[in-house]
């Protein structure tokens, strides 16, 4: 079978691409190599077809699209300072780059899956969240709601074609996803955090610490998406794909710097001190994954432990290689 991955050198598509080319899969991988890279590449050794490119070219799309049986759609810009610093071009590439994307698929009759987000619900309060719960987002003017807008905007144009085009498409809407290869750079918290401690820093946490998050593992990630796309079932429908475990940041912290044997202390940093005035952020946000288990069997299978201790033994060989340059 031949798999096009969109976003394949990135952090969750490097481990879908290293999934797919060992069981024996060829690859290609389509990426402009924003926030992926060409170490994502090496770490998993890929061997397939690399393609540095745009979503939002459409002749290139629909010509890797074509010579395609199944297109997994990772790529999109992401990563709240990504939103806020890169907004015009974080949402040209979220809906123009995933309306190519969708047509291409469409057009040729391939089996499709994109990557949706929690961010999906906003600030709604109901927890934990189910698929079919309100989307529950602020004003426009506060940009941050744009990522979750051009995702709400991604999923409605899958759903359409699915229903007027007969499109083969899985949508999985990811909680926060964690794991080796995931950059700090563009605001994402573990990685962040387990690199101040590894520095023997500081770790800045946002606020008084109390909002909540559940992480995943990035192969309990993998393990979701490969499983729904075996299913025909999946087709039509949205998943949420999350983790166990709900954990403070102020906990997420202190858990961080034990495992890490460091010596860093918390600070604690006000919301504008870092984000335009009105930033909001949720309280909590705690996935049902209930859905995609009734379907196919899956529950995460790693805790927040295993989490952290995959994250800082990837940020010490990092930190290792950057040493012996
Ligand atoms: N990691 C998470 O916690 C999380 C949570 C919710 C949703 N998601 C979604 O999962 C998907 C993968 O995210 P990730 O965490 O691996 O992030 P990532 O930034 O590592 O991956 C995105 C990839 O897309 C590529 N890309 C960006 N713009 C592109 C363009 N215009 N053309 C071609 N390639 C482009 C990047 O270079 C990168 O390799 C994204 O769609 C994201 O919205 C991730």
């Amino acid at each position: 079978m031949k798999v096009l991955i969109t976003g394949g050198a990135g952090f969750i598509g490097s481990f879908l691409t290293q999934y797919y080319e060992k069981i024996g899969e060829t690859v290609t991988i389509l990426d402009n190599f924003s926030t992926g890279s060409l170490q994502n590449l090496d770490a998993i050794e890929f061997k397939g077809n690399s393609v540095r490119g745009d979503i939002r070219d459409d002749h290139l799309v629909d010509e890797l699209i074509k010579d395609s049986d199944l297109v997994i759609h990772m790529a999109a810009a992401l990563g709240v300072s990504n939103i806020m610093n890169s907004t015009m071009e974080s949402i040209s590439v979220n809906i123009t780059g995933s309306e190519v994307v969708l047509k291409a698929a469409s057009k040729h009759k391939k089996r499709l899956l994109i990557a949706s987000t929690s961010e999906i619900y906003g600030k709604n309060p109901k927890q934990p969240l189910s698929e079919e719960d309100d989307r529950l987002v602020g004003t426009p003017q506060n940009i941050r709601w744009s990522y979750s807008d051009a995702k709400a905007i991604e999923e409605a144009m899958a759903r359409a074609l699915n229903i007027q085009n007969n499109l083969k498409v899985t949508t999985v809407r990811f909680f926060n996803t964690v794991g080796p290869r995931q950059s700090g750079k563009y605001g994402m918290v573990i990685p962040k955090l387990v690199e101040s401690a590894l520095k023997q820093e500081d770790l800045m946490v946002h606020g008084d610490g109390s909002q909540s998050r559940v992480f995943c593992h990035v192969l309990d990630a993998i393990s979701a998406v490969t499983k729904l796309l075996e299913s025909n079932k999946s087709i039509g429908e949205v998943y949420n794909v999350g983790g166990i475990g709900e954990v403070t940041i102020k906990e997420l912290a202190e858990k961080i710097i034990k495992q890490a044997k460091s010596s860093s202390k918390i600070q604690y940093v006000a919301y504008n001190e870092v984000y335009p005035v009105g930033f909001e952020d949720m309280q909590r946000r705690v996935p049902d994954t209930s859905k995609i288990e009734n379907l196919t069997g899956w529950k995460p299978e790693r805790n927040l432990d295993q989490i952290i201790d995959d994250v800082i033994k990837y940020q010490k060989m990092v930190l290792e290689a950057e040493d012996a340059k």
